[in-house]
């Protein structure tokens, strides 16, 4: 027995906010954003939550899958941008949707938060007990952005992808591996929202991304080439090999650095930033969403997430 993908969800909030539309507001330009990332245009919640946007996303999935919620065992949502710490935003979801019988949490790895949840969901299919497991990613990361600081709020932003992996005969889920270098702890910072009140004082801090953002770049650009070739060695497959590459939806240039380190022409990497710009944990679930429509019987594919923590995930499937 084996694990494969039986549906997929998407959800985003209705309000689009264009580079032009956010430089009216930040100190920025079409141009840079463009020039420097690849991104264009980002959906903003203006009344949409992360609980919504996650059950929107879990609707779609199962859905598509024609699985019956009731029979969902496991619902995990991979989020830094909660509505609430407690209950768990899988809680929620599996509320909403009738998952009466699952068990549900949540996990935070940032942008690597989808690999890290589809590693658990899976390795607990495989122990058995498990027949069909939720794995969402969602964000409402413009309620956690410092509108002031143009190095960070132009890249974030809100969405959800939701993947249902059932039990079958067929095994799509070919390796995966993760990690994390603590050491760079500081290089992407998010404070929890409450909890700043302790017994004796109130200590001011500021309740939004910090970044650096050069420093995130070289990892990047490091660890998921480093991370992809694990993969590879362990199927014994070649960068060649691989039909579409769909890497967290952080930068272009980041995509097209990775592409060149692995040899393999940038085309095959999949992008929709240009739409959506970096939504965390929701984007390679989304982006696998909208590659969907590419990807034929048999295709080598590679998800590859990276983030803070610093954290880092890859998993190659066969479509
Ligand atoms: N608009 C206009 N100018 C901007 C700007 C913006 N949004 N953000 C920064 N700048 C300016 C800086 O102030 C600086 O100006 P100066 O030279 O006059 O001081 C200049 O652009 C260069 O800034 P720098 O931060 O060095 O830019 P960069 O080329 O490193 O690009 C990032 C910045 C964030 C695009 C880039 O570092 C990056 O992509 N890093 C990875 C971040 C990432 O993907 N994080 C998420 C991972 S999960």
């Amino acid at each position: 027995m084996g694990v494969k993908i039986a549906g997929l969800g998407k959800a985003v909030p209705q309000m689009v906010l264009s580079n032009e539309k956010l430089s009216e507001r930040v100190d920025t330009s079409d141009e840079w954003i463009r020039s420097r990332t690849g991104i264009e245009n980002r959906c903003i919640a203006v009344t949409e939550t992360t609980e919504q946007l996650a059950t929107s996303a879990a609707l779609e999935a199962i859905s598509a899958a024609g699985i019956e919620a009731h029979n969902i065992e496991l619902v995990i949502v991979a989020t830094v941008s909660p509505d609430t710490t407690m209950p768990s935003t899988a809680c929620l979801v599996a509320r909403n949707i009738g998952a009466d019988r699952a068990t549900c949490f949540d996990i935070t790895a940032a942008c690597s938060g989808f690999v890290f949840a589809s590693e658990v969901a899976i390795s607990m299919m495989n122990q058995g007990g498990y027949q069909n497991a939720l794995v969402i990613g969602a964000e409402v990361l413009s309620k956690m952005l410092d509108w002031e600081d143009r190095g960070t709020c132009v890249l974030f932003a809100d969405g959800a992808g939701a993947v249902l992996y059932t039990k079958s005969e067929e095994n799509q889920i070919l390796a995966i591996e993760t990690g994390s270098n603590p050491k760079g702890a500081d290089q992407i910072t998010l404070p929890a929202g409450v909890g700043n009140h302790t017994f004796y004082q109130v200590e001011e801090r500021k309740q939004t991304i910090q970044m650096s953002g050069r420093d995130v770049y070289v990892f990047a650009t490091t660890k998921v080439p480093e991370s992809i070739r694990k993969v590879l060695e362990k199927a014994q497959l070649t960068p060649e090999e691989i039909a579409v590459y769909i890497l967290h939806q952080a930068n272009s240039r980041i995509m097209d650095n990775v592409a060149q380190k692995l040899g393999v022409p940038k085309e095959h990497f999949f992008k929709n930033l240009s739409h959506y710009g970096n939504t965390s944990a929701a984007s390679i679930p989304m982006a696998l969403y909208d590659a969907k429509a590419l990807l034929k019987s048999g295709d080598k594919i590679i998800l590859s997430g990276f983030g803070a923590g610093l954290t880092w995930g890859t998993m190659l499937l066969e479509w």
